[in-house]
């Protein structure tokens, strides 16, 4: 039901279908009695900046962006917060009183609010963290690590050029390590990150044996379908913390209702129960 008030936002994508933000954000709209509306808007690429303009005209509070548009997103903004611009991508934006779009990007806070609240244990300064996969997933995480000072990150991707390039634009603790050599990257480690799309439902398993890791370095798979991914499911067994991709996902939305709606949405069982309702 929504009323001549109703604040609106929505996720612009190409496609948008595969989103579950609606199912998400009408959870908490829901939950928290918010006259609020979320909405899938499928915009082709050649229509971004025509719709990102629009969305002051049209009264929207903000919308998320997520794949092909993340990083023209981040071009078409008047605004970028600094966390956004080093990413090189934001998901975020928000349209201020004066119709002006800031951009922001809260992957990185995602990963690591669900990390910190699965294993409360892990401390970033006190090992390193191997990283796989040099996509844009890996970019939000690498400078949320970095941020959190973790001394020094691990960076193995089957293609070493593109690890190379991310890690001179980001500098920082970044190390690079060869893909022929991603078991010896796994020792000392307090923390292991698939940011690969391997392991995803329909693709083949993360080729990573563990056996060199230290068995309490955190597994960390972004992965959610399925939520146990066979990376997860050997680390479990070999008696690993593990923490599967479906909760980044969940909190990296706190900051985007925060920003529109102004409460900051709890993250519980009810959510991931609606989130994963009548999907894969
Ligand atoms: P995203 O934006 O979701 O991170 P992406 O940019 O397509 O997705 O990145 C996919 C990641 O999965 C890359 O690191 C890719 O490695 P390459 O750079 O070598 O392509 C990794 N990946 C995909 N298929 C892989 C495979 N069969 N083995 C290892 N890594 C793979």
């Amino acid at each position: 039901m929504t009323t001549g008030a109703t604040r609106t936002a929505g996720v612009i994508g190409w496609p948008v279908r595969h989103s579950r933000s609606p199912q998400l954000h009408s959870h908490w709209l829901a939950r928290y009695g918010v006259d609020g509306a979320y909405v899938p808007l499928a915009v082709p690429p050649d229509m971004l900046p025509t719709a990102v303009r629009g969305l002051s005209a049209l009264g929207f509070a903000g919308v998320n962006v997520t794949v092909p548009h993340k990083e023209a997103a981040l071009e078409l903004a008047d605004t970028v917060d600094p966390t956004a611009a080093r990413i090189g991508a934001a998901n975020l934006l928000v349209v201020g009183d004066d119709g002006g779009i800031a951009a922001s990007n809260t992957d990185g806070f995602g990963f690591l609010a669900h990390l910190r609240d699965t294993v409360a244990a892990w401390s970033p300064a006190d090992r390193p963290a191997v990283v796989i996969g040099a996509g844009g997933s890996s970019r939000a995480i690498l400078v949320a690590l970095a941020d959190a000072g973790v001394p020094e990150i691990r960076l193995v991707n089957r293609t070493v050029s593109r690890a190379e390039q991310l890690a001179q634009n980001l500098g920082g603790p970044l190390r690079i390590q060869d893909w022929a050599n991603r078991a010896e990257a796994l020792e000392d480690v307090s923390l292991i990150v698939n940011t690969t799309t391997q392991g995803m439902a329909g693709q083949e398993p993360l080729d990573l044996p563990l056996e060199t890791a230290p068995v309490d370095a955190v597994v960390y798979d972004i992965v959610y379908v399925p939520l146990e991914t066979p990376l997860l499911r050997a680390a479990r067994a070999r008696g690993h913390p593990v923490v599967d991709g479906l909760g980044m996902l969940l909190h990296q939305a706190r900051p985007s209702f925060a920003a529109w709606f102004g409460i900051d949405p709890v993250v519980d069982e009810a959510l991931r129960i609606a989130v994963l309702a009548d999907r894969g």
